[in-house]
């Protein structure tokens, strides 16, 4: 087989042959596919797709590119939950402990921040101690025992989807439907998840910029775990605004730890409430949204969801002290109080603005290979529709790193913002459900 007619056949838009497919998979991860036909061929598909046929074979074939867990039949009660990732986005680390304490197993591999948007293993890194890699064994003691367990996206699984996406991350081909749903379903089928919860997020802080193609990628992540014998449902979610009233690792943390002590910021406790109770009914513990809610609303008042997420610090090797002293944590050395220039309504917070200007302070990686500063981040006190008088506070910045510009931060801080003299809804975050 011709590598070249292949991508030129892709390229025609015909529909490719499952040996064609397999053969461009295999060809790529063993490294006999250079990088340059990867990258036409990577162009290609985003720009003619794939047909479902096609879209499970190329995923069939990553899967087989690495490790495989096979799922048993006593694992009904497993549950994932996946993000495609947004900006103060820590609601993995507030429904995992939920549903574990209700009595689901919740083995998650998660990921490290990409571009504006946070990763959950950075966040969980801020905690001193905390190991995000673990051998096999005890990670599945772990769950056998607390039901809950957040490791570091193995090296093994879906080999080749390592290799494309690293491609696809300096070709502009990262926002294609069918290659980012093989990458994360085959992940997710790779490392035995059957019941799935997809938080597709949408908005200016998401790779979705737009509600058409949120929709679209939801609808094809559910299809494809459908064809791979899984069971799933996929949230699509709002995500203009940051979440919450943190951006930054170890100032999510506090605020996972307040959520769990019943403090829960508007927009999260919407997610929370709706992500943690679908997993509760696909892995079978409820039968519906309201009994979920009932169940999610228990869990966090006798604080049994707290006291998850400290069984899951301590059995990851981490200080659990943490969550009666915040002062444990990593702390900034410094930090700037930022005051509004307007009177009225805050109408929109641009959370990739927010989002590049935390990764500017440290709180992530312009680089790859650059070091996270844990303590590092921003505080956003105020949310869409609040009415603000000009003189109120509407930020702080914590930041540890010497030299920056900080005339030229506090700007970028105040122009993520918009106000309107008219009063202003809060956003709805729930914005359709796809099953
Ligand atoms: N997350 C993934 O794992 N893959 C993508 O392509 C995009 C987001």
């Amino acid at each position: 087989m011709n590598p070249v007619e292949i991508i030129r056949n892709k390229r025609n838009g015909k529909i490719l042959t499952n040996k064609e497919i397999d053969y461009f998979v295999a060809g790529f991860t063993s490294g006999d596919i250079p990088d340059y036909q990867v990258s036409a061929f990577a162009m290609a598909v985003y720009f003619q797709g794939f047909n479902s046929d096609e879209l499970y074979q190329f995923t069939k074939e990553m899967i087989e590119t690495g490790d495989i867990v096979t799922p048993s039949e006593d694992m009904r009660n497993y549950v994932d939950k996946h993000s495609t990732g947004g900006v103060g986005d820590k609601i993995t680390l507030i429904v995992s402990p939920i549903v574990a304490a209700c009595g689901l197993k919740i083995p998650k591999m998660s990921g490290k921040g990409l571009s504006f948007s946070g990763g959950t293993i950075d966040k969980l890194e801020s905690i001193p101690g905390f190991k995000v890699n673990i051998n096999r064994n005890d990670f599945l003691k772990q769950i056998n025992e607390i039901g809950i367990g957040i490791i570091g996206q193995s090296d093994n699984l879906a080999k080749a989807d390592k290799q494309l996406y690293a491609i696809r991350d300096v070709t502009a081909t990262v926002e294609s439907i069918p290659l980012i749903a093989s990458s994360i379903v085959s992940k997710k089928i790779a490392s035995g998840s059957k019941n799935i919860v997809f938080d597709v997020k949408v908005g200016v802080g998401a790779f979705m910029k737009d509600i058409k193609t949120g929709i679209e990628l939801a609808n094809t992540l559910v299809e494809l775990v459908k064809d791979f014998g899984g069971n799933s449902i996929a949230i699509v979610t709002n995500m203009n605004a940051p979440l919450g009233n943190y951006v930054g690792n170890s100032l999510e943390i506090i605020e996972v730890i307040e959520c769990l002590k019943g403090n829960l910021p508007k927009d999260i406790e919407e997610l929370v409430y709706e992500l943690a109770g679908e997993l509760l009914i696909i892995g079978g513990k409820a039968t519906d949204l309201l009994q979920a809610r009932i169940m999610v609303k228990e869990k966090i008042d006798n604080l049994e969801a707290l006291n998850k997420f400290s069984d899951l610090i301590k059995y990851q090797s981490g200080d659990s002290k943490i969550i009666n002293d915040y002062n444990l944590l990593p702390q900034a050395k410094h930090n700037i109080v930022i005051k509004s220039d307007n009177d009225g309504y805050i109408s929109f917070i641009n959370a990739e603005q927010i989002g590049m200007l935390s990764l500017s302070i440290g709180a992530g990686r312009i680089k790859k290979t650059d070091e996270i500063d844990y303590s590092a981040g921003i505080y956003l006190p105020l949310k869409i529709g609040d009415k603000i008088k000009k003189g109120d506070v509407i930020g702080k910045i914590f930041y540890s790193k010497e030299n920056l510009k900080l005339d030229n931060i506090i700007n970028i801080f105040k122009s993520a913002f918009e106000f309107s003299i008219n009063p202003v809804d809060e956003p709805t975050m729930v914005l359709s459900v796809i099953s």
